[in-house]
């Protein structure tokens, strides 16, 4: 019997490069890794049989996301930015975090968080060097969905300054000006200094900023401070508490500001009971921070924020 050799079909049109770099794919052991990058594929390759780019074009396009990673390093990280400013971070937080079971709402981490930010006694002021701005008192609790207190839960918060620079940004700024980790006490309440948040724009000096720039969108993101707070035994939390017109919250550039998170910042005229040499006017916020049972988890810091 003659024996009859199959040869390998080669590529020959458009049509065939995705089946054929899907089936190169297919013996991927992780069932996960393989469904992920099949439907990156498959997205990927009728994303450019829509739009047809020239090879300029390509070639404009892996430069960009090659200076995501040039503009990455210990203070700033682009390739979070860039996350951030397309939506991705926002629709991959309300995917994992719906708020169905009654707790507070979530909002992205953000490229600003470092970790390691210094421990702090309920009470303590959170501006280490001189920090011009209106003062905040914020206090609050963090309960279970049910109201529950939750004695010892970690509440890690950080913020920009007025001028709208996180420290890391900013040399003239302390190191882990404007953040710090506070931890409940017996009936789940809290209570730090600060200053009011002021509103800020996200980097622009780099490849986010260059898209930005050309798709004619403004930087800015409302006021708001963030907030990680954890306890054994509950979900953790990452959120930010806002603090701005309906206008700067709908005009935020990576889609974080909910209604849910707006918090109810009073501006104070007479002088403050318990501290009345804080200048006029000053501000306090109260909020209650519930969370739902689940595995308490903590994000990797998207920067070390160490200067140098
Ligand atoms: C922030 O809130 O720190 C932030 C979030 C997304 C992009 C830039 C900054
Ligand atoms: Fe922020």
């Amino acid at each position: 019997m003659q024996h009859v050799k199959v040869e390998p079909k080669l590529i020959s049109t458009l049509e065939d490069v995705t089946p054929t770099v899907v089936t190169a794919m297919a013996a991927t052991p992780d069932a996960r890794l393989r469904t992920l990058m099949e439907s990156a594929t498959r997205h990927l390759h009728a994303f450019i049989i829509e739009t047809l780019p020239t090879e300029a074009e390509f070639e404009k396009a892996l430069q960009w996301i090659a200076a995501l990673g040039h503009h990455t390093n210990e203070t700033n990280n682009e390739v979070v930015l860039a996350a951030d400013v397309l939506g991705a971070s926002t629709l991959i937080d309300l995917i994992n975090n719906d708020g169905m079971q009654g707790e507070t709402m979530s909002a992205l981490l953000g490229p600003f968080y470092r970790g390691k930010a210094p421990a702090c006694a309920c009470g303590d002021c959170i501006a280490r060097s001189d920090t011009p701005g209106p003062k905040l008192f914020f206090q609050g609790k963090v309960t279970g969905v049910g109201g529950m207190p939750i004695a010892g839960a970690k509440l890690d918060v950080w913020q920009a300054s007025p001028v709208g620079l996180y420290e890391n940004q900013d040399p003239d700024q302390e190191d882990f000006n404007l953040r710090g980790v506070f931890h409940t006490d017996a009936d789940g309440s809290f209570h730090f200094v600060s200053v009011k948040p002021a509103g800020y724009p996200v980097p622009t000096d780099g490849p986010v900023g260059e898209l930005l720039h050309a798709q004619r969108r403004r930087p800015m993101r409302p006021a708001h401070i963030h907030f990680i707070v954890s306890a054994p035994g509950y979900k953790t939390l990452i959120t930010q508490i806002f603090s701005d017109t309906p206008e700067a919250l709908a005009d935020d550039v990576v889609f974080g500001a909910k209604q849910q998170i707006v918090g109810d910042f009073v501006e104070h005229r007479a002088p403050h009971p318990d501290h009345p040499d804080t200048p006029s006017p000053f501000y306090t916020c109260e909020y209650q921070f519930r969370l739902t049972q689940g595995e308490s988890t903590y994000p990797v810091p998207p920067i070390s924020g160490t200067k140098s």
